[in-house]
Formats: structure tokens, C-alpha cells, sequence
């Protein structure tokens, strides 16, 4: 039997979807024979609005339940227990109306940590996401881009084994962005499974290791990210690269 690389077999949060169904009024919104997702690094999910991408990263983040299929991570069905091993953050940050710091103590606190470990935990944090002058500030004070960061800075306190991240950078500036980019990246290379729907073909360029194409609530295309802009194999992708492709 032919050895896996090592980088597969350590790896953990491998994500597994088999005979996925939403159904909604009668119409099916996310039909998914099977999809895993497993390699290293990033997987940008990309499609037109509507396609269904926040729908399946709900599915797999436990937030909505599926009419059929089902979902594993490293081969155990999705349940109470993987969701905290899982962090989600969404297009607009929701914070709590705390200060910045009070933030992460809140998430630290809920996982047990005692009081020196929070903040130092908190510290190093702030340090790694740009924030650590903004610490006693109020969450709800910081601009959009701040804001994100600390949403991203909280879910990755918890050291998540996969952290899902719904359009984080839609309505920021190039910088702000860039900043965010640069967390989620380094949290990749650390080994954490990143998963993130995004609009922005550059970002899928700067970011993804494998891309997932979706349209009409299907997946039309998963492929490693440098086949899938050299190479698109179906004609969606490549219309939806050159910016011609519909619902
Ligand atoms: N709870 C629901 N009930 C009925 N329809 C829903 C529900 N949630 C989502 N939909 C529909 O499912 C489809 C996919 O929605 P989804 O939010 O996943 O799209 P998306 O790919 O994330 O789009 P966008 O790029 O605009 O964020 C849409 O047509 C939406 O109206
Ligand atoms: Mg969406």
C-alpha cells in the first residue's frame, strides 16, 4: 500500500459531504453528491450570488440541518462536540458590546482557560492581529476592517480545528483586506483548515490551495486553485472567470 505524504495524514479536520439536500417551498437549494475537503491550505469557494456557498458552509458548520446526507469530519459525523472544535465568522462581525479585549476573555473564558493564560492569550492576539493599542476600546467603536480583525482574532482564540469564514473582506478597503489575508494565512500554515466563500477572484488567487465552484446550489467544479485558473475543465468556470456567468 503507497504511503500517504505526511502532510495528509496529519492533518486533521478533514471535511466529508455525502448526499447533501436542502430543500426549500419545493425547490432544492443545495444538491451535493459528495465533496471532501482535505488538502492543505485554504479552499476558496466561489460562484455567483445565490449560488448557495453561505448555504453549504452552514450545513457544515452544524447551523442548518440538511433534508438528507450526511457530514463528517475526520470520518465522525458532525455533532455537538466537532462544532466546538469548529469557528465561524461571517460577512459583518458580530461583537459583543464589550471592549476589544473583553472580546476574546469572553470566548477564552467559556473554553476554561484561568486568568493568567487568558491574558496572555489575549495579549499575543492582539499583538498577531494589529490591536493590541485598541484593547480597552469599545468592540462596537472600531472601524469595519478593525472590527473583522477582532471577529477573526475570537474565532481563532479557540484554536479551531477548521474555521469557516463567510465573505470576511467584502466590504473592506485593499489594506484592511490585505490584513485580514495575512491572519487567515498564517492560521493555514499553522495547520488550521481554512474554508471561506468569497466573491473576489483576486483573493481566491492570493489564497486558495483547492477552489470549489458553485452554481445553482451544485458544486460544478473542485479542483487544486493553480489547474483552476490555468485551466478551468467546465465551461461555468470559465465563464465565471472571464465575469459572463449567470444564475
Ligand atoms: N432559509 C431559506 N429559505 C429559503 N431559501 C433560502 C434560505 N436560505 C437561503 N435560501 C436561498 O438559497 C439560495 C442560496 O443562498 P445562499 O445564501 O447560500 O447564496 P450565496 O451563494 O451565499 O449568495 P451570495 O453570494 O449572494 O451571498 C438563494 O436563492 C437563497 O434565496
Ligand atoms: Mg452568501
Amino acid at each position: 500500500m503507497r504511503e500517504l505524504p505526511v502532510a495528509e495524514t496529519i492533518r486533521h479536520g478533514v471535511l466529508e459531504i455525502e448526499g447533501l439536500r436542502v430543500r426549500a417551498d419545493g425547490g432544492t437549494l443545495l444538491d451535493v453528491p459528495r465533496l471532501v475537503l482535505g488538502g492543505p491550505g485554504p479552499t476558496v469557494i466561489l460562484g455567483p450570488n445565490g449560488a448557495g456557498k453561505s448555504l453549504l458552509l452552514r450545513c457544515l458548520h452544524g447551523l442548518i440541518r440538511p433534508d438528507r446526507g450526511a457530514i463528517r469530519q475526520d470520518g465522525v459525523p458532525l455533532d455537538a462536540a466537532i462544532r466546538q472544535r469548529q469557528a465561524m465568522v461571517f460577512q459583518r462581525p458580530v461583537l459583543l458590546r464589550r471592549t476589544v479585549a473583553a472580546n476574546l476573555d469572553y470566548v477564552l473564558r467559556r473554553r476554561g482557560l484561568g486568568r493568567g493564560d487568558r491574558r496572555a492569550r489575549i495579549g499575543a492576539l492582539l499583538a498577531e492581529g494589529g490591536l493590541a493599542r485598541k484593547a480597552r476600546q469599545s468592540a462596537r467603536s472600531l472601524s469595519g476592517g478593525e472590527a473583522q480583525r477582532l471577529a477573526i482574532l475570537r474565532a481563532l482564540a479557540i484554536e479551531p480545528e477548521v474555521l469557516f469564514l463567510d465573505e470576511p473582506t467584502s466590504a473592506l478597503d485593499p489594506a484592511a483586506t490585505q490584513a485580514i489575508e495575512t491572519l487567515v494565512k498564517r492560521a493555514s500554515r499553522r495547520g488550521m483548515r481554512v474554508v471561506m466563500v468569497s466573491h473576489d477572484i483576486g483573493q481566491a488567487r492570493r489564497m486558495a490551495r483547492d477552489v470549489v465552484l458553485m452554481r445553482a446550489g451544485r458544486v460544478v467544479e473542485h479542483a487544486p486553485a493553480a489547474a483552476f485558473f490555468a485551466a478551468p475543465a467546465t465551461l461555468a468556470a470559465r465563464q465565471f472567470l472571464t465575469g459572463t456567468l449567470v444564475i
